[in-house]
């Protein structure tokens, strides 16, 4: 199991729109559990890519001993395509597995897995004597498997040891410490402030008194002269320190800036209103053309204005019965549906099969609504944080998993369904995103269907009935 140290020197990664970090060095000793944490588009996969060679760094090196056997799962295993999400991560882990590696990386290795899943992987992971590398935004994956973490944050990566928990709470301490400082410091320019017109109102009654003492003949004006020159001397230093205080202030202020979080800004529109069943199925049953009974005897209906999940095992057949409502032409069905027509559904899938890899992020969206001008279609990509030319511009083969996540969230707003058909939606999506996410779920005033694992999701987006598929 034993390998040399691993030794990270000075790495960085620019793209032409971004600058994802800069500097980062770092030795891995064998046995080292390492998770890399940071907000969406801003390297983390990318890194893992470099650190198993399969990507060229902007400048900088990784020196990979001969004695490391690497085993990679990347973030949403591309190679078995006609599986579902879980199944090409399984199949990608048992081969990344079978070499017996003592350094695993993994890409969001929890993403498309359920309960009983989750749970061997995390008992996998935990038993596991190698290196491990890990993305993830998995709250529970992060407390339980690993005891180092790299921050891809702001340009830079941040080494920190000790616990996820551990890491939060020092977070929110050096916040605190700073928005204190910042507190402090805007005292003082208040103070400073005050200061300042206390010295020009002395200066100007000063002036007045020489210049009513020159008239009243007290003093003679070269006496009255030194005087003035006197008086201005000393309320010009007075200046200068006061705006030396300033100048040091405002350099401070700079030093000190929070970190600028950007939220995203978007809604989702419905189109229609009322409470009609817009969705019914009688007797149904799907599959495939090779297995042309997958799921018998579905029975259920939707109203405009409800949301219900679809539950099941990972591979039980909920991406198939999603497919089925959509008319995907690769799934048999029989039975009665009555659904909408596609144009009226709003579907994100779990691999983003509806973005086309070589469109640029503009032209996802100028496709589905062709009636926005060019400034529009800007302004639309521009709630969804795709802002700068080069981001707009980026061919989607390019985007990250969080990045393509939130354009496919770009394309069904500029199109408003009537019904939403959401495939695992929070995989991939960072915190701060996932919370946006949810809030605009829960404003959504058409009908949906769900597909997660997430029972807190479920739960805060408001979905309150669950249609359960074969237990098998
Ligand atoms: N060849 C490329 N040219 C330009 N930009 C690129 C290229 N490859 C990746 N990027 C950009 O680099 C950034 C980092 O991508 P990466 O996939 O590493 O992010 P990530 O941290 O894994 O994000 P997520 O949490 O969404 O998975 C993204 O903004 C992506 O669009
Ligand atoms: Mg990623």
């Amino acid at each position: 199991m034993y390998h040399s140290p691993i030794q990270v020197n000075g790495l960085s990664l620019l793209f032409p729109q971004k600058v994802c970090f800069e500097d980062f060095t770092a030795t891995v000793e064998c046995g080292t559990r390492i998770a890399v944490i940071g907000r969406n588009g801003s390297g983390k996969s990318t890194l893992l890519k470099i650190l198993h060679g399969a990507f060229e760094p902007s400048s900088g090196s990784v020196k990979i001993p001969p004695n490391v056997v690497c085993g990679y799962v990347p973030q949403v295993a591309e190679k078995f395509d006609a599986c579902s999400g879980s199944q090409r991560f399984q199949r990608a882990l048992t081969e990344a597995l079978s070499r017996d590696p003592n350094l695993l990386l993994l890409d969001e290795p929890t993403n498309h897995l359920d309960g009983d899943n989750r749970r061997s992987l995390m008992r996998m992971l935990q038993s596991y004597g190698g290196t491990l590398i890990v993305v993830s935004h998995d709250a529970e994956l992060l407390r339980s498997c690993v005891r180092t973490l790299w921050h891809v944050d702001g340009g830079k990566i941040k080494i920190f040891t000790g616990t996820y928990d551990d890491y939060i709470r020092e977070i929110g301490m050096q916040r605190l410490a700073v928005e204190e400082k910042l507190a402090q410091l805007e005292r003082q320019k208040m103070e400073m402030h005050g200061a300042l017109m206390r010295e020009q109102r002395r200066a100007a009654k000063s002036k007045s008194i020489g210049e009513k003492n020159v008239k009243r003949r007290k003093w003679l004006p070269v006496v009255a002269h030194d005087k003035a020159n006197g008086a201005e001397k000393a309320a010009g230093k007075k200046r200068v320190a006061i705006d030396l205080k300033k100048r040091k202030f405002a350099e401070s202020l700079a030093n000190l800036q929070l970190p600028e979080v950007i939220l995203p800004k978007f809604s989702l529109p419905a189109a229609g209103s009322g409470n009609h069943t817009i969705l019914s199925i009688v007797g149904g049953s799907v599959g495939r053309r090779s297995a042309p009974i997958l799921l018998a005897g579905i029975n259920f209906s939707l109203r405009f204005g409800e949301r219900m999940a679809i539950l099941g095992k990972n591979g039980s057949g909920k991406s198939t019965l999603a497919g089925a409502i959509l008319c995907d032409p690769d799934i048999v069905k029989s039975g009665n549906w009555s659904v909408p027509r596609s144009g009226d559904i709003g579907y994100l899938d779990q691999h983003y099969g509806t973005l086309r890899a070589e469109d640029s992020a503009f032209a996802a969206i100028a496709e589905v609504a062709p009636q926005l001008s060019h400034g529009e279609v800007r302004k639309h990509l521009a709630a969804f944080l795709f802002r700068k030319n080069e981001e707009v511009e980026c061919q989607i083969s390019q985007l990250s998993g969080g990045e393509k996540a939130r354009l496919s969230l770009a394309r069904i707003a500029a199109k408003p369904p009537k019904l939403l058909i959401l495939d695992e939606i929070t995989n991939n999506l960072d915190l701060e995103t996932r919370e946006h996410v949810i809030q605009i779920l829960k404003n959504f005033r058409g009908a949906m269907i769900v597909i997660s694992h997430d029972g807190d999701f479920l739960e805060r987006v408001g979905v309150c009935s669950g249609y359960r598929v074969g237990e098998n």
